[in-house]
């Protein structure tokens, strides 16, 4: 698993509006995703979690033409079953971290995300896609299952049959029939994916940083649990919002504009 790569693969953008914008540089390879951009994007989320002036990140592709082409299938193609092993789970481990980072993280898909890189939008909490996206599970024709969590958090979201249909099959969706089966929350031209996803961190980033982290937590937690679980965590989650002053504060506001 020698790794011997010191390229930049990972920028991270922190602008003062509180949004951080994480993109990934590998454009020669269609920022398909080797041990050393996974690397790079674990530690990138661990240093984004502890800085709580990011309050919202949104995560894209450099370049016009993918998000991320995926696992590096050159690498693929030489490694031993033990290899590969270590390549799922470190690609498991970057994934659960987007997932449970304490701060929401919108993909924004400007173009292919395909293998790896539909299952690095999987991670995200909320996916805009640009007219151009194309994406899929395409692994099974290489020979493989999806191996980032796209056999578990696909059908999670678009549903069982629609994941077992596009995971065997392998087929691209455009932008417009992922939004038709909830894979992509909207669509909009690539020219103003930047923009809008950074509107929509925004309107997030004006709330309580601390209530959308418990949110997002509930909400993770909660899809995994069986409801009265998740209902009794939603009371723990929805108490400990009482105990930050945020919440004496905002509501405060709002009864002294009244
Ligand atoms: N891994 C490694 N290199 C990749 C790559 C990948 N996933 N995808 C593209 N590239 C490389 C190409 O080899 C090519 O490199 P060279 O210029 O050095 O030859 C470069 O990126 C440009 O790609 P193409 O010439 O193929 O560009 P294109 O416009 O003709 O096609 C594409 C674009 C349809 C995305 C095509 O590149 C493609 O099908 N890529 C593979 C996508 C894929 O199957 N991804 C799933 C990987 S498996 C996986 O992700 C497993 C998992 O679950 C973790």
């Amino acid at each position: 698993m020698a790794s011997t790569q010191q390229q930049r693969y990972i920028l991270v953008e922190r602008r003062d509006d509180g949004i951080a914008v994480v993109r990934i540089n590998r454009t020669d390879k269609l920022n398909a995703m080797n041990l050393d951009v996974i690397a790079q994007l674990s530690s990138a989320m661990d240093d984004l979690a502890g800085d709580d002036t990011v309050r919202a990140v949104i995560i894209t592709g450099t370049g016009e033409k993918a998000f991320s082409a995926g696992a590096d299938i050159e690498y693929m193609s030489r490694i031993s079953p033990l290899e590969a092993e270590e390549y799922a789970r470190r690609g498991h481990a970057a994934m659960s971290k987007v997932e449970n980072l304490n701060k929401p993280v919108i993909a924004a898909v400007n173009g292919y995300a395909l293998g790896g890189g539909c299952e690095l939008a999987l991670a995200c909490d909320i996916r805009i896609a640009s007219r151009n996206a194309v994406l899929a599970q395409p692994e099974v024709g290489l020979g493989i299952c999806p191996g980032w969590g796209g056999t578990q958090r696909l059908a999670r979201i678009v549903g069982v049959a629609k994941a077992k249909e596009l995971v065997y099959t392998g087929r691209r969706v455009n932008a417009e029939e992922a939004l038709s089966m909830g894979l992509v929350n909207r669509v909009v031209e690539l020219p103003q994916l930047m923009d809008e996803s950074i509107a929509v961190a925004r309107e997030i980033a004006k709330n309580s940083a601390i209530a959308v982290r418990v949110s997002k937590m509930l909400i993770n937690r909660g899809v995994e649990s069986d409801i009265s679980t998740g209902l009794a965590l939603e009371v723990w989650g929805w108490s400990l919002c009482f105990t930050h002053p945020d919440r004496a504060e905002r509501m405060s506001r709002f009864l002294q504009k009244r």
